[in-house]
């Protein structure tokens, strides 16, 4: 099966991203046909400063690779470096009913978020259809939040397929339940956007000072707490063993649970599983070279698909004669 899936370099990579599609994606590399990218074209829509872009683009790729995605069993890429994937969303956004794509609710929350509305960011879902079509993937792992895109994906293949012949396989959306619903230090859904997460590269001082500021409510130790409207549980299940989180249940229900010191497990925690993909981070981020020749290769093989599928679009809208 063809999975694919891409994820912004708009800033740092948090803990939610890693539970919500980088872990999942790393998991499928053995067993499926595999495309993993790194989407700059959709970062241009909301960062302005060209070193934030580009430094942020090579550390995701470093991410990606500290925590185990291996270039030689999928192909990753950069967006940009493919650049037939323009021309395809000049095709499909020649087919895109108006309605649909201003039907998108996550134009207007970025745009309640203060981005500034540009063509690009309302047009942001013809995009990533082009990226998934161009790849003729089946399946895409993704967050709830990119359900609505998804949809738009699929009507544009279904319209494009309906028009001018069968040219693109339909994609299927992979949304896990558990994809969107690591929370926040606040408790809202964790997102760079709400300036709450717990970067998965973060270290040291800083990253105790952010596990620290994880919300609790103020019930005294000795007190039943309820585990479930407990944010610091719902981020240690993620990370303690089975075992412990039945002992920490226990604690919650009969009494028991300092805040203070579940926070230093936790951080213990974070520390135990990331902290050899931050030593590998590191190499990788000193050896910039090297992080652009993978990415290169990459896309070599990206390009190889993506000129077999434009080739086939060209000859069918008319555009070859
Ligand atoms: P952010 O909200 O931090 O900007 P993105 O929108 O760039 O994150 O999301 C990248 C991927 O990570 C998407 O597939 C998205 O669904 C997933 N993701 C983001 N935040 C979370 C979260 N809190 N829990 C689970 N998955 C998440
Ligand atoms: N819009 C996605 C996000 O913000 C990123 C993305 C771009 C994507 N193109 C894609 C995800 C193609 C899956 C497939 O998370």
């Amino acid at each position: 099966m063809k999975i694919l899936s891409g994820i912004q370099p708009s800033g740092q990579l948090h803990i939610g991203n890693y539970f919500g599609m980088m872990q999942t994606m790393i998991a499928h590399m053995e067993s499926d046909d595999l495309y993993v990218f790194i989407v700059d074209l959709h970062a241009l829509t909301s960062v302005r400063d060209p070193a934030r872009l580009a430094i942020g683009t090579l550390e995701a790729a470093a991410d990606f690779l500290a925590l185990g995605l291996d270039p030689d069993k999928c192909t990753f890429w950069v967006q940009s470096d493919v650049p037939e994937v323009c021309e395809l969303t000049w095709v499909l956004s020649t087919l895109a009913p108006m309605g649909l794509i201003e039907r998108c609710h996550s134009y207007k929350d970025k745009v309640a978020k203060g981005i500034v509305p540009s063509h690009g960011l309302f047009s942001y879902p013809v995009l990533m259809a082009a990226d998934i079509l161009l790849y003729q993937a089946d399946q895409v792992p993704v967050g709830k939040d990119q359900k609505q895109h998804l949809e738009v994906a699929r009507d544009l293949a279904i319209k494009f397929n309906n028009q001018y012949g069968d040219t693109f396989v339909v994609p299927e959306p992979a949304i896990s339940e558990t994809m969107a619903i690591v929370p926040g230090l606040d408790g809202q859904k964790m997102s760079k956007s709400y300036g709450n997460t717990i970067p998965i590269f973060m270290e040291g001082k800083e990253l105790k000072k952010r596990v620290m500021a994880i919300e609790t409510d103020a019930t005294p130790v000795d007190e039943p707490k309820d585990p479930e409207k407990c944010n610091l549980y719902k981020i240690m299940q993620l990370f303690a063993s089975p075992a412990r989180m039945q002992e920490i249940h226990g604690l919650y229900v009969n009494g028991g649970a300092a805040y203070g010191y579940l926070k230093l497990e936790l951080l213990d925690l974070l520390n135990d599983k990331f902290g050899q993909a931050r030593e590998k981070k590191q190499q990788y981020l000193s050896d910039p070279a090297m992080l652009r020749e993978i990415l290169a290769k990459g896309a070599e093989k990206a390009r190889a698909k993506a000129v077999v599928t434009l080739d086939l679009v060209r000859s069918r809208v008319g555009l070859k004669y």
